[in-house]
C-alpha cells in the first residue's frame, strides 16, 4: 500500500470537518479529509427541513452547554456569526431570518448550497468518501492513519467526527474512542435537544393530543424556555421541549406553564365573575387551543364539576387550577434517544483541549472540532456555528 503525506489530515465531513479543511487550505496546508459514508455533509442537508438554520444573529456563551462553561468563548469570538453570514452572502445564498435571529437559507433543499460553498471554501483539501478508517498510530511529531485506501501520514490530526446522534446518517462514538486511546478525557455523552417521552396516565391525556401545539413555557431546574410545545403520540416535542431536554438529567421532572401571558388563578377568578354560566373547558379555550384546554380540563377536575357552570365554583378551586396551568409538573419516563436527538451533549473534555486551537493539551498535533466536543448548543443555529467556529480555529493552527 502506497503511503501518502498531507499536513492534516481530518476525519469526518460533517459541518466543522469541512470547515477546518476550509481553514487550513487557505494556509496553503496539504489537507486529506476522509469521510466514511458517501455523502459529504450529511447533516446539513436534512438540517432545518433542507433549509439549514445555519447560524443565529445572536451567539453568545451562555447559549452552549459545557461542563467548562466558558470554554466556547474563545472560538466562538474567533470566527464569528457575522464571519459565516459574509461566506453565505460571498457565494451568493440567499437567506432570511425566520424567529430568534435563526438564519435559514431560502427555500426547500437550499441546505445543499451550504454544503456546496464549504466543498468550494475547502477547494485543494482531496476529500475523500466511503473511507473505512484503521489504525491511528503517534509516528515521531505526527501520526500515522491506516484506512482500506491508503496508508496516509501527517504532522495535524483532526476529529471532526461528531456525535452519537442520528446513527443512521453515520454518527459512530469514533471520536471517544480516538480520545481514549490517546488518553484524552471524555464527559459521558447523552442525546439533546431530544423529545420527551411519557407512560401511563401522562401518555394517555397526551397521546390523542398527537399534533396539538400550543405557545408555552418548559422549566427544569434553573433553565427555561417559551416557544412552541408540540403534543406526540409518545409524549411531547416542539423546540420549548427539545431545548428544556438538553438541560434534564435522568429522573428530573420538567414544569409547563400552558399560559405563558396570563396569571391563571386570577384570570379565572375574574372569568368567573364575567361569565358565571360558562363551564371550565370553554374559559380554558379563550387562552389555550381547544382540543388542549378539553383535554386539561377532564385532567384537572370531575365530569361533575365539568358540567358545573363557573359561577358555582369556589374561588380557591378555579385559584388551586389556575396556579397548576401555569406550573404544572410533568415526570418523563425518557427521551427518544440518539435516534431522534438532533445532537449529541457530553463529548471530548474542553478541559483537556486549548480553547484557542481546539488541540490536545497532552497529545500536539490532535485536535478535536464540531460536535464531537463537550459544547452543544442550544436549537436555533447554535450547534453549526459551534461547528464552524471550531473547526476554523483548528483549521488555523493545524
Ligand atoms: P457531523 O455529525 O455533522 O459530521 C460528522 C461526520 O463524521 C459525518 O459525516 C459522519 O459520517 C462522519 N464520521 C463519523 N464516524 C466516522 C468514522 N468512523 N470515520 C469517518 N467518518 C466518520 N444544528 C444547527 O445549528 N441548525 C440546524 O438547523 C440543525 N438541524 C439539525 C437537524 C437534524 C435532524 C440533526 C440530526 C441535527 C441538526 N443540527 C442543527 C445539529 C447539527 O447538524 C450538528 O450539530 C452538526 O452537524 C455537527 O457537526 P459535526 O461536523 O461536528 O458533526
Amino acid at each position: 500500500m502506497t503511503v501518502e503525506r498531507f499536513d492534516v489530515c481530518i476525519i469526518g465531513a460533517g459541518a466543522a470537518g469541512l470547515m477546518t479543511a476550509a481553514s487550513a487550505v487557505k494556509r496553503q496546508k496539504r489537507v486529506v479529509l476522509l469521510e466514511h459514508t458517501r455523502t459529504i455533509g450529511a447533516k446539513i442537508l436534512i438540517s432545518g427541513g433542507g433549509r439549514c438554520n445555519f447560524t443565529n444573529l445572536d451567539v453568545r456563551t451562555d447559549r452552549f452547554l459545557s461542563e467548562n462553561p466558558h470554554f466556547a468563548k474563545s472560538a466562538l469570538a474567533r470566527y464569528t456569526q457575522h464571519d459565516f453570514i459574509a461566506l453565505v452572502k460571498k457565494h451568493g445564498v440567499p437567506f432570511y431570518e425566520k424567529t430568534l435571529g435563526q438564519l435559514f437559507c431560502e427555500g426547500v433543499g437550499a441546505a445543499r448550497k451550504i454544503v456546496d460553498l464549504l466543498i468550494d471554501e475547502a477547494t485543494g483539501a482531496s476529500i475523500r468518501t466511503g473511507v473505512t478508517i484503521g489504525e491511528i498510530a503517534h509516528r515521531d511529531a505526527g501520526f500515522a492513519i491506516l484506512t482500506d485506501q491508503a496508508a496516509i501520514t501527517c504532522d495535524s490530526l483532526v476529529i471532526a467526527t461528531g456525535g452519537l446522534s442520528i446513527p443512521k446518517l453515520g454518527a459512530t462514538d469514533f471520536a471517544y474512542r480516538i480520545a481514549t486511546q490517546f488518553g484524552v478525557p471524555i464527559v459521558p455523552p447523552r442525546p439533546a435537544l431530544t423529545p420527551l417521552t411519557f407512560s401511563g396516565e401522562d401518555l394517555a391525556w397526551m397521546s390523542p393530543l398527537s399534533g396539538v401545539s400550543a405557545d408555552a413555557v418548559t422549566q427544569c431546574g434553573k433553565a427555561a424556555f417559551r416557544e412552541g410545545l408540540l403534543f406526540t403520540h409518545r409524549g411531547l416535542s416542539g423546540p420549548s421541549i427539545l431545548q428544556i431536554s438538553s438541560y434534564r438529567r435522568a429522573k428530573d421532572p420538567i414544569t409547563v406553564n400552558f399560559a405563558p401571558d396570563d396569571a391563571m388563578p386570577a384570570r379565572l377568578t375574574a372569568h368567573k365573575r364575567e361569565r358565571p354560566k360558562q363551564k371550565l373547558p370553554a374559559a380554558l379555550a379563550s387562552v389555550l387551543p381547544e382540543r388542549l384546554a378539553f383535554a386539561l380540563s377532564e385532567k384537572l377536575t370531575d365530569p361533575q364539576r365539568l358540567a358545573a357552570p363557573l359561577g358555582d365554583w369556589k374561588d380557591k378551586d378555579l385559584t388551586d387550577i389556575g396556579a397548576r396551568l401555569n406550573a404544572w409538573t410533568l415526570q418523563p419516563a425518557g427521551d427518544e434517544g440518539y435516534a431522534k436527538a438532533e445532537v449529541t451533549a457530553g463529548g471530548v473534555d474542553t478541559r483537556a483541549l486549548s480553547s484557542k486551537t481546539m488541540q490536545a493539551t497532552s497529545v500536539p498535533g490532535l485536535y478535536f472540532v464540531g460536535e464531537a466536543v463537550d459544547v452543544t448548543g442550544w436549537l436555533g443555529g447554535y450547534n453549526f456555528q459551534w461547528a464552524w467556529s471550531s473547526g476554523w480555529v483548528a483549521g488555523q493552527a493545524a
